[in-house]
């Protein structure tokens, strides 16, 4: 069986470690994590170690910790010559350290610790410096998810940056529609059937093809009165710059 370290207790470890668990070819050896008590509750005690120094040798390290910090935390690991990954989207597979093979096991989905995630939907993105770590790398993907791809660091950041604005920026719209709806009295639960029907049609049709609404139909004298009743001059500027964007793609 092969051995496995995780570092870093957050959204994306905490799902990992819960399926690496049930993994049938991978034994998770260690979860090195600054703070016992705070993860206490999903990460048995025989597993966590709070010095990153004190992990033994494993064939995989996942780093998963804020991308600021993988540098120095893959400093801090002091066995040598396996295989060491990030699972950042931006971060460049070079800021990790030369003592060790480096890779990236980046997953392109939204974690959160409170909402559980079908794993084999996830799509992995890994990169590595050799064909013999990328084995390595896929066996573990493969055995943890469906949608597997090599990616480069380029390509990796091109698809966060996509990422940013198809996920948190359409969060954040949802955050704007609910402050709207909050200020007018009126229960945001009803645009729930929106929310899900845009989603679900981008499966069918490109997203250019989905689009509709006041700025592709060119509807000047609806665009002026959405944009005279917003009372959050930050809103009513997303609402221009977005307008402007949809009429000019
Ligand atoms: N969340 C997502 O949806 C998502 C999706 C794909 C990829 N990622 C990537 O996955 C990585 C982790 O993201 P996340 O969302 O899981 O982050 P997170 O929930 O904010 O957790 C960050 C983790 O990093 C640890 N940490 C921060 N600074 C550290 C340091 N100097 N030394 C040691 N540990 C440190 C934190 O420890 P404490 O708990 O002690 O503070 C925590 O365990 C990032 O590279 C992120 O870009 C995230």
């Amino acid at each position: 069986m092969k051995t496995i370290n995780i570092i870093g207790s957050g959204n994306v470890a905490y799902h990992l470690i819960k399926k690496i668990q049930h993994s049938t070819h991978f034994k998770l050896m260690n979860v090195a994590v600054r703070s016992k008590e705070k993860n206490q509750e999903f990460i048995t005690n025989d597993l966590m170690v709070t010095s990153i120094a004190a992990l033994q040798p494993v064939d995989i390290t996942i780093i998963s910790v804020s991308d600021d910090a993988i540098e120095h935390v893959s400093e801090q690991i002091t066995y040598t010559n396996s295989l060491v990954v990030h699972t950042s989207g931006t971060t460049n597979m070079q800021v990790l350290s030369n003592k060790n093979k480096k890779g990236v096991f980046y997953p392109l989905q939204t974690f959160s610790k409170q909402k559980q995630i079908d794993f084999t939907k996830v799509p992995l993105c890994l990169e590595t410096e050799s064909k013999d770590d990328m084995l390595l790398l896929k066996e573990l993907a493969n055995e943890l998810s469906n949608n597997v791809y090599e990616i480069s660091s380029e390509q990796r950041k091109s698809l966060h940056v996509s990422a940013v604005f198809v996920s948190n920026f359409v969060n954040h719209m949802y955050t704007i529609g609910n402050a709207i709806c909050d200020e007018n009295k009126v229960p945001f639960e009803i645009l729930h059937p929106l929310i899900e029907e845009t989603a679900q049609k981008i499966q069918y049709l490109s997203p250019k093809e989905a689009q509709t609404g006041p700025a592709i139909r060119r509807d000047e004298k609806t665009i002026k009165a959405h944009e005279a009743a917003l009372t959050n001059e930050t809103f009513k500027k997303i609402y221009q710059l977005i307008t402007e964007s949809i009429k000019n793609v």
